[in-house]
């Protein structure tokens, strides 16, 4: 079965109890059973984590290039946090892999302050889903289904 890995970045671990106005009251693990149960409708498996550490991430997303050449992994879904907006490191990753990556944000960055509007990521990206709360992860593993499968 092929895999989708959703990363996510620093301080989703505290999702649920984190600025609750912006980012509502849905946990992390609430997130990762929705992604189960929607990547289950594709016939796809979830590889779910969470760290704070850009280096980690950025193994992560070698990890994920090499599933995707070898057939087992259809691709990323990043929320990368604030890395979104700092981190050309995790970009080159996403580039050097060339992993097909949906970059999803929970909130509206757009609708914030000015320096969330920039994204390393989404000029890597396959496509961008921002501001529809927890679904967004769910819209990008269906937009991730619908891929071509590797030759
Ligand atoms: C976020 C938006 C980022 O600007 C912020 O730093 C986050 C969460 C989102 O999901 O809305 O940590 O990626």
């Amino acid at each position: 079965m092929s895999t989708v890995l959703v990363l996510n970045g620093p301080n989703l671990n505290l999702l649920g109890t984190r600025e609750p106005a912006i980012y509502g009251s849905t946990t992390l693990a609430d997130v990762e059973a929705l992604c189960r149960v929607e990547a289950g409708k594709h016939g796809l498996g979830v590889d779910f984590r969470q760290s704070n550490h850009e280096g980690v991430l950025v193994d992560w997303i070698h990890e994920a290039g090499r599933g995707v050449a070898a057939g087992t992994v259809k691709g990323l879904v990043f929320n990368a946090g604030a890395y979104t907006h700092t981190s050309l490191a995790l970009a080159d990753a996403v580039k050097a892999t060339g992993v097909p990556l949906i970059e999803v944000h929970i909130s509206n960055v757009h609708a914030r302050e000015p320096v969330r509007h920039h994204s390393f990521l989404s000029p890597v990206a396959r496509g961008i889903i921002v501001g529809f709360g927890p679904l967004g992860y769910a819209l990008a593993i269906a937009a991730l289904a619908t891929l071509p499968a590797k030759a």
